[in-house]
């Protein structure tokens, strides 16, 4: 085959699989078998493995392409995201359209009325017909470059019109436009998450929540390889910026019908209103028809349908005047109490769960809802047996909202926490005890069964240190066979505990397998070269969420500078006198004068060290003077205002009271004997650019005649190279001391440096200088 003949069959190829791809994933309208799309598709990735030059952007083989991502790239959206005000009411879509009416005096006002869709909204840019960039919202303004994730997504045209072929032309209503911005929505088909969690329950993993955060979740994966595997689906229904040679769409009609034409899915049903009352009775037709949807909707998205007068109605700071959102209440339902059982959580925190006669309600089996704690089924005098009215609201878990009371059998007695556990644990049977700082009763026994498999669960978790595969039923057959009692035994596991273990019973075994071990030890390793934040959020130090771990990792390089961080202590003690100081200077003036210079130190350094560098995103960030995000606060400012702190002195009091415990101590220890040293992203970020081994990553093998492995990690950390366990593809150096084993013989294997100390002393000793330097800037 000649090159032009090449060109020609691979155009026609790509053509029709776009086709196929349109009436498949958009229309639901298959026109062909399978078999003979793979024939298709088989024929194309041949032609490209011949002509590798024919695998242009929009070939349907791009579709899964590409390595992993290191991070993604930030997008300045051309024209900013926005977001809709919200309404719950008929009276306030009623309040709206009168302002609306006002703001428009005299003109006649033609509303749509569209499903508002509960995914992740996304912009797609065209030029010239090919898709280059899919961005996420963001903050509005920036937000992440996802364009080979969206890819992935068969139903995202990589070309517009290639629903040329099978729309019939009168619907083709223009030739491709010279730059087009597509906004919409990204989600996950309810009938795909639940075959999904199906399989996942199926593999013992941990299930997803629901289908908008599995959604976004997976928008955030680095590897398009794995998004690929995720069954996502978009619909569209806003425009971006446009530059077109004859496309000028009026309306949101005409918007959505060109988008149709040009190969874009669009919503369901949209309607047509031009009155308040046509619009509620549109919102509750909608409320019926949107259970059949394929996807999950939140509510209506009310909209004018002129752009004329869209532009005259303008915006607000965050929101355009012409269009509102309105909120469908979270669905209820009522069904019977049968029992409550109490689940331990990772602190101890029993907490009350609602086994319930299982009910259908927004598009799931409902059988078990919280209950929250003893004080709130006191309040709402809940009883064992009673009819309960239950609501499930998006991603919340179900909740007991009341009680009936007319259907209370004459038997139910009211319920008696501390006497229904007969004062203890049941899971470990130890000791229980009120908090009374809140309505919780704990179990006592850090040891007990339950909140190791809870801390473990919490540990591994996708925010954690993501080790998905030790989730659920595999964490709890850990704990149970005593494998793991605390979450940093994941790194003493064998393969072969991990791929004997028997996830099922005495009767009816079922292992857990060597390939899903395999998985697991790969993921367990990768954890330890996670950034400092993650590892923080991972330890679970009470107060201390994902954003705080986040914060605190922006301030401190290593877990050791948080677990002793000066500025921490600065915090608690600059709150702990200041809260001291009212009334004092009447009481003891001599104690107030001397109170008040302390504090003026106490802030001069948490000052200082918080505004060192001059960039503007650190302050922004963490910790900044009250009256002023960016601003340096003068003396007199620090004074009269106080300091704000971002993180307060509470979350500063919790941690270091956790590093400070026996527990925590020994996790620090622990965490070095495993060569565990995490860092800091933000030093990652902005130190090692610059830094000699920027971007480099190196492991170590072996022992070192004159460096301990920590040290030699401390020194590569600092000049702003990486550690990893394992050697692979994206290894540099290998730095090899005497003994090495197999890592030595893997690098060699794929021609990877390797270094002996000396020469590796040698290259410490070129990059130290600059180090100090860089190092000096940053607090
Ligand atoms: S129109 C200028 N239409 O809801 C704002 N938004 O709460 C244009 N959404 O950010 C938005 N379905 O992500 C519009 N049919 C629909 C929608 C929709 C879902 C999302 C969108 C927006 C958010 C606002």
């Amino acid at each position: 085959m000649t090159q032009a003949q090449a060109r020609k069959r691979h155009a026609q190829l790509v053509e029709e699989i776009h086709a196929h791809d349109y009436a498949y994933y958009v229309e639901a309208q298959p026109k062909i078998s399978d078999r003979d799309y793979d024939r298709l598709y088989h024929e194309l990735l041949e032609l490209e493995k011949i002509f590798p030059e024919l695998a242009a952007p929009d070939s349907p083989s791009q579709r899964v392409g590409g390595e992993p991502l290191s991070e993604f790239k930030s997008v300045r959206h051309s024209v900013p995201m926005l977001s809709l005000d919200n309404t719950y009411s008929e009276e306030e879509i009623r309040d709206f359209v009168k302002r609306l009416e006002k703001l428009l005096s005299g003109e006649k006002l033609d509303w749509i009325v569209e499903p508002k869709l509960d995914g992740v909204a996304i912009s797609l840019r065209y030029e010239n017909g090919v898709l280059v960039t899919g961005a996420t919202r963001g903050n509005g303004t920036e937000g992440d470059d996802v364009t080979a994730n969206l890819k992935t997504i068969r139903s995202v045209p990589l070309k517009v019109q290639s629903g040329a072929g099978i729309l019939p032309a009168k619907d083709r209503l223009e030739a491709c436009p010279t730059m087009l911005e597509v906004r919409g929505e990204v989600f996950m088909p309810v009938a795909g998450f639940e075959k999904l969690n199906a399989e996942r329950k199926a593999a013992g993993e941990e299930l997803y929540g629901n289908p908008r955060n599995t959604a976004a979740g997976s928008l955030k994966q680095l590897d398009p390889k794995l998004v690929a595997k995720r069954p996502l689906d978009i619909v569209v229904y806003n425009l971006g910026k446009v530059e077109s040679a004859s496309a000028h769409p009026k309306t949101h009609t005409e918007v959505l019908d060109w988008l149709k034409s040009l190969g874009f899915k669009t919503p369901e049903k949209i309607w047509h209103c031009h009155s308040a009352d046509e619009l509620i009775s549109a919102i509750n037709e909608l409320d019926k028809v949107r259970k059949n949807f394929p996807y999950e909707t939140d509510g209506a998205v009310i909209k004018l349908n002129s752009f004329a007068q869209r532009e005259r109605a303008g915006f607000t700071a965050k929101a355009p005047r012409w269009a509102i959102a309105y909120k469908y209440a979270a669905e209820q339902a009522e069904t019977k109490l049968n029992g409550i059982t109490i689940q331990v959580g990772r602190t101890g925190a029993l907490t009350p769960v609602a086994e319930l006669e299982p009910i259908f309600l927004a598009g799931s089996t409902i059988s078990r809802a919280t209950l929250h704690n003893e004080d709130e089924i006191k309040r709402k005098d809940i009883r064992i047996g009673d009819t309960v009215v239950i609501e499930k609201a998006g991603e919340v878990i179900p909740a007991v909202i009341s009680v009936v009371e007319a259907k209370r059998p004459r038997n139910a007695g009211p319920f008696d926490f501390e006497k229904f556990l007969h004062g203890k644990c049941p899971v470990c049977g130890g000791k229980i005890s009120r908090d009374p700082d809140y309505s919780a009763w704990r179990c006592e026994n850090l040891q007990c069964p339950a909140q190791a498999t809870r801390r473990l669960e919490f540990f591994t978790a996708r925010g954690a240190l993501d080790i998905e595969s030790v989730g659920g039923i595999v964490a709890d057959k850990l704990v149970e066979r005593n494998l793991v009692r605390e979450p940093l035994d994941l790194f003493e596991l064998k393969l072969e505990q991990l791929a004997t273990l028997n996830l099922g019973n005495e009767e009816s075994p079922r292992t857990y397998g060597e390939k899903n071990a395999t998985k697991a030890i790969a993921a367990i390793e990768r954890a330890k070269t996670f950034p400092l934040s993650r590892w923080i959020f991972a330890l679970a130090i009470p107060d201390a969420g994902k954003t705080t771990a986040q914060d605190l990792a922006k301030f401190h390089e290593t877990i050791d500078g948080v677990a002793k961080s000066q500025l921490l202590k600065d915090i608690l003690d600059y709150h702990e006198k200041i809260s001291e100081l009212p009334g004092l200077r009447r009481e003891n003036p001599e104690r107030h004068e001397r109170l008040k210079k302390e504090i003026a130190e106490v802030a001069d350094r948490l000052i200082a060290s918080h505004f060192a560098a001059p960039s503007k995103k650190r302050s922004g960030a963490g910790f900044q003077p009250a009256g002023g995000q960016d601003a340096r606060p003068t003396k007199k400012a620090e004074k009269e205002l106080g300091i704000v702190t971002k993180v307060g002195p509470v979350v500063a009091k919790s941690v270091l009271d956790f590093f400070a415990s026996q527990n925590g101590k020994q996790i620090l220890r622990r965490m070095k004997e495993l060569e565990i040293h995490p860092a800091s992203e933000k030093i990652s970020a902005t130190k090692a650019a610059g830094l000699p081994f920027a971007g480099k990553t190196f492991v170590l093998t072996g022992t070192l005649p004159t460096m301990t492995r920590e040290k030699a990690t401390d020194e590569i950390r600092a000049r702003g190279g990486g550690v990893a366990g394992a050697v692979s593809n994206n290894t540099d150096f290998v730095v090899a001391g005497e003994e090495a084993g197999s890592k030595l013989e893997k690098a060699r294997k794929l021609g990877i440096k390797i270094l002996p100390e000396k020469e590796f002393l040698a290259m410490l000793g070129s990059g130290s200088k600059d180090t100090q330097k860089k190092t000096g800037e940053l607090f």
